[in-house]
C-alpha cells in the first residue's frame, strides 16, 4: 500500500544520506552519550517522555510510518528535546547498515504489530531471531525492553527469551503488568483505558557474553524498504 507522504523538514529528522560518514549515527548528537533505539515509535508519545526522563541518553526513534515520524518530530521540537533524532527506516535494515556491534545502550519496542492470525505469526518482529540479532548490537549489559497489549505476543516473547543464551531477566517474573515509571505509548494508553493489561518484558544482555557476526541471521536477498525521493515505497 502506498502511504500518503508528507515531506518532513524537521531538524530532528534524519535521512540515510545525512548520516555522517565519520562517526555514524552517534555523531549526530555532538556528544558521546550512550545511544538507545526505539523501534516503531508511532506518533512519538513514548519517546518524548523517555527522552525527558533520561537526558543522559541519546535516542534514535524509528518507524516506517511517514506520518508517525512527522508527528514524532513535531512533539520532540515542541518539547525542545535535544537528545532525540527520528528516522523513517526499517528496523532490521537500520541495524544491519548503520548500527555498530555492541553500540546500543538499549532497544525499546512497544506494541509492535501483533499479526494476530496464526498463519501470520512469523511476520512478528520480535521472536528468537530478533532477540539474537539484538545481542549483537546491544552493549554488554545493554537493555531490551518490550511491551505489548496482545496477550499471545506477550506470552510468546516471555517464553522465548529465557531460551536465548546471552540474556538475564531483569524482572522477578517472565513478564509483569505493572509499568512503574516506564512511559506509556499511544497504544499502551489505548489498551490500558479499556482495562486491558500491558505485558512488559525487560531483559539485559549478560556483560560477559561474547558475540560475533555468526549470531546474525542473513537478511533476505535485496531486503530493504525502499522509497523514492517523493517518499513512496
Ligand atoms: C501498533 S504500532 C505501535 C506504535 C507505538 N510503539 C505505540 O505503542 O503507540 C506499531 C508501529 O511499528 C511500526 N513498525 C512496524 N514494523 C516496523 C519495522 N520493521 N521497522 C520499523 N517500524 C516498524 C509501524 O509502522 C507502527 O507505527
Amino acid at each position: 500500500m502506498t502511504q500518503r507522504m508528507i515531506e518532513i523538514t524537521s531538524p530532528v529528522f534524519i535521512t540515510e544520506n545525512q548520516i555522517p560518514a565519520e562517526g555514524g549515527l552517534a555523531a549526530l548528537f555532538g556528544n558521546d552519550r550512550p545511544l538507545a533505539l526505539e523501534i516503531g515509535c508511532g506518533i512519538g508519545d513514548f519517546i518524548v517522555q523517555l527522552a525527558r526522563q533520561k537526558p543522559e541518553i541519546n535516542f534514535l526513534a524509528i518507524d516506517i510510518y511517514n506520518k508517525g515520524c512527522d508527528k514524532t518530530c513535531k512533539k520532540i521540537e515542541a518539547e525542545g528535546l535535544q537528545n532525540v533524532r527520528v528516522m523513517r527506516i526499517e528496523a532490521r535494515y537500520l541495524l544491519a547498515h548503520y548500527i555498530a556491534k555492541e553500540s546500543l545502550e538499549a532497544i525499546y519496542i512497544n506494541c509492535p504489530d501483533p499479526w494476530p492470525k496464526k498463519r501470520h505469526r512469523s511476520r512478528r518482529l520480535v521472536g528468537r531471531e530478533f532477540m539474537q540479532t539484538a545481542l549483537y548490537y546491544l552493549r554488554p549489559g545493554g537493555n531490551f525492553f518490550f511491551s505489548t497489549d496482545f496477550d499471545d505476543y506477550g506470552e510468546q516473547v516471555a517464553e522465548i527469551f529465557p531460551t536465548v543464551e546471552g540474556y538475564d531477566n531483569s524482572l522477578p517474573t517472565p513478564y509483569v503488568h505493572s509499568l512503574c515509571d516506564y512511559p506509556i505509548s499511544k497504544y499502551m494508553r489505548r489498551f490500558l483505558d479499556l482495562g486491558q493489561p500491558i505485558y512488559y518484558v525487560h531483559y539485559r544482555k549478560q556483560a560477559d557474553f561474547a558475540v560475533d557476526e555468526s549470531i546474525l541471521p542473513p537478511l533476505d536477498k535485496g531486503f530493504r524498504i525502499r522509497w523514492d525521493s517523493a517518499g513512496n515505497e
